[in-house]
């Protein structure tokens, strides 16, 4: 489901890179990459987390990815002092990725899976272009957040198989990816490191790290 006006202005401003910068340190404290690393950044936005993504992780291939045409020319835009020959820009669906199976060294996902209302779709694809041994970098909100009595009224998301901290890591388990690292905030939203692993083992995977407040 596409950004409506409001949800533009609220990850277009200072605070909201604020935010991706600690995470990107997070999740590179949790689990570096070798540099030379092919990766997608799926919901890509206007391309700060792929900035983030490149400084941090030094991938040899980054593809940005986003439902919506013109985040993905904003995306274009922001990063076209970067180094561009190591970038590709895809509009198309987090529920159909236009990569080949287990093709792909680690997936970044800021904040864009409770856009999709067959979010489980958009985990099973992640899961077929993870190699095994390949990386879930996922920053995920709730609906306590986004469908409250406010939010609600002000942001458009789906309304239907909402997920919250549980429904995840099942469906996460459920596609091979055993969540490692996790930082949660109670019920407003999680930021985990997840590692694919090979079929049906993800629910024998422990958490070495589990951060809540
Ligand atoms: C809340 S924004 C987050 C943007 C950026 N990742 C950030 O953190 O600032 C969610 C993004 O996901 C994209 N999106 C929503 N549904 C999608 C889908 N099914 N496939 C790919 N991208 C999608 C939206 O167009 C939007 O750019």
């Amino acid at each position: 489901m596409k950004l409506n006006w409001t949800e533009r202005l609220v990850v277009s401003n200072p605070i909201r890179l604020a935010i991706q910068h600690l995470e990107i340190n997070w999740f590179q404290s949790i689990m570096p990459l070798e540099p030379g690393a092919h990766i997608l950044e799926i919901g890509c936005g206007r391309g700060v987390g792929a900035k983030l993504i490149i400084e941090h992780f030094q991938p040899a291939r980054l593809h940005l990815l986003d439902l919506d045409v013109r985040m993905v020319e904003r995306a274009y835009d922001y990063l076209s002092s970067t180094a561009n020959h190591r970038l590709s820009f895809c509009v198309g669906n987090a529920t159909a990725l236009p990569f080949e199976d287990e093709s792909l060294d680690a997936v970044f996902g800021f904040g864009f899976l409770h856009h999709v209302s067959t979010w489980r779709s958009s985990l099973k694809e992640t899961a077929r272009v993870l190699k095994v041994g390949g990386i879930y970098y996922i920053e995920e909100l709730y609906p306590s957040l986004y469908q409250n009595f406010i939010t609600k009224r002000i942001l458009a998301h789906p309304h239907h198989d909402l997920f919250n901290s549980q429904e995840l890591r099942d469906a996460l388990i459920e596609v091979d990816i055993a969540l490692n690292h996790t930082f949660e905030l109670k019920r407003f939203g999680i930021l985990g490191v997840g590692i694919k692993t090979e079929k049906g083992a993800a629910a024998n995977v422990s958490i070495e790290c589990r951060l809540k407040i």
